[in-house]
């Protein structure tokens, strides 16, 4: 991680899907490394197309989280569903800093065909195609032996590799040992050198590719979607009342966007407020923040892992009405915060009225005999920033139908178009 910078996004998004499904771990990483040594050699790319097409790599699965959709990955299946092409396209196209790419995600698998009312270039086509053989070398040896990939390219079953893209590998396999490094660890080094000297990312970028991923979890189910953005827009609307410096806000809305990202290992699944309930305890129980603190380790600034975990330790004061022994400091108030009524929001519809959720908050101090400094220099602009916060979150929420809606048409599409032809 560079010295100026307090998160290393390429890692942090590689670490989290180590947690998503065990038959996926390292496979996006994978894929970006086999791309990467592909594309060395070529100035058929320039050096920040090479760097898409890498960061494209790593995220080309990010619409993936189902079981039956995993194993319809993991299969030579052409037939397979492809819900999370769909998925992944619309997280691409609504909120990645590569949304003009967001096809190359769409048509990844079905590199050939054209299902969907979305046109691709032959351009993409062509960095689709070169995606899927990475992706289709990579889940072969995962499964087989190595020693047959080569008669395994040699068939014809996927007419979708080109002659030259397939030499293309070869000659790159020969010369850096691609397979071979990959089968030793040793590429993860190269990975971390590579991402280290050629990967550069703007606040912006970092910022819109860590919100994408944060949605590709929370975007799952219509109980979770706003989870985070309830707590984010929170924690900003705090800290700018509180006129906390421009650095220590951004560590501050960090913290609150990476809370709880250990949630990625958490089912799915949740499809009623029981459900919901349920999903709330595991957050908060030790082994999602285990996995958060796992994913962050070397990954994120350590000050950002600090307020997240004394963020954490507050809640659990709160959720016992215990007293609050230390003193927090004030970024990871405001952070616990925000996720104490982010937790409500989601959950209970009777605190949308704001006084009756300032006196709930009060009450919770009172009992955990807390300073209430940071509460009361809240209380004169309670109302505006809960009405600033469900306005900004009402426009995700409606991000949130959009993509929903889009995701049902597209998978209604290949639905038929599958009927029809097959
Ligand atoms: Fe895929
Ligand atoms: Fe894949």
């Amino acid at each position: 991680m560079n010295s100026s910078q307090l998160i290393n996004i390429v890692d942090v998004i590689r670490h989290s899907f180590c947690h998503l499904d065990p038959r996926l771990i390292n496979h996006g990483e994978r894929v970006s490394y086999i791309l990467m040594k592909m594309l060395t050699d070529t100035s058929y790319y320039t050096k920040q197309e090479k760097q898409d097409i890498f960061m494209l790599g790593l995220l080309h699965d990010i619409g993936a989280y189902r079981e039956d959709e995993i194993d319809s990955m993991l299969s030579f299946d052409m037939d397979d569903p492809m819900a999370h092409s769909v998925f992944g396209y619309l997280l691409f196209q609504n909120f990645s800093p590569l949304p003009e790419y967001a096809d190359v995600i769409l048509y990844h698998h079905h590199c050939n065909a054209q299902y969907y009312p979305v046109p691709v270039s032959n351009y993409h086509r062509d960095i689709a195609r070169l995606i899927y053989l990475a992706d289709r070398i990579d889940i072969f040896c995962v499964l087989n032996d190595a020693q047959e990939l080569n008669s395994f390219l040699d068939t014809d079953n996927y007419a979708v590799f080109s002659d030259s893209n397939i030499r293309w590998f070869r000659n790159a396999d020969e010369k850096y040992h691609i397979l071979e490094h990959i089968r030793t660890g040793e590429y993860r080094e190269e990975l971390t050198e590579y991402i280290r000297s050629q990967i550069t990312l703007s606040e912006p970028q970092v910022h819109d590719y860590l919100m994408m991923f944060i949605f590709s979890v929370d975007f799952r189910n219509e109980y979770t979607a706003l989870h985070t953005s309830y707590a984010v827009h929170l924690s900003e609307q705090f800290a700018d009342t509180l006129h906390l410096s421009s650095i220590s806000g951004r560590t501050v809305q960090l913290a609150a966007i990476l809370h709880n990202i250990g949630k990625i290992s958490l089912s799915a699944h949740v499809t009623n407020v029981n459900d919901y309930d349920r999903y709330l305890k595991e957050l908060y129980q030790n082994s999602t923040l285990d996995v958060t603190r796992k994913i962050l380790k070397d990954a994120v600034d350590p000050q950002i892992i600090k307020i997240i975990d004394e963020s954490f330790l507050l809640l659990e004061y709160w959720s016992e009405d215990r007293t609050v022994t230390f003193t927090p400091a004030p970024a990871a108030e405001i952070v616990a915060l925000s996720y104490l009524i982010s937790n409500i929001l989601t959950h209970s519809s009777d605190f949308t009225y704001h006084a009756k959720l300032f006196v709930f908050l009060k009450k919770k101090y009172q009992s955990c005999h807390m300073d209430d400094a940071i509460l009361l220099a809240l209380e004169k602009y309670f109302q505006q920033i809960m009405e600033k916060t469900f306005s900004s979150c009402s426009s995700v929420y409606r991000s949130y139908h959009h993509m929903m809606d889009e995701k049902h048409f597209l998978n209604n599409i290949l639905l038929h178009y599958n009927s029809k032809y097959q």
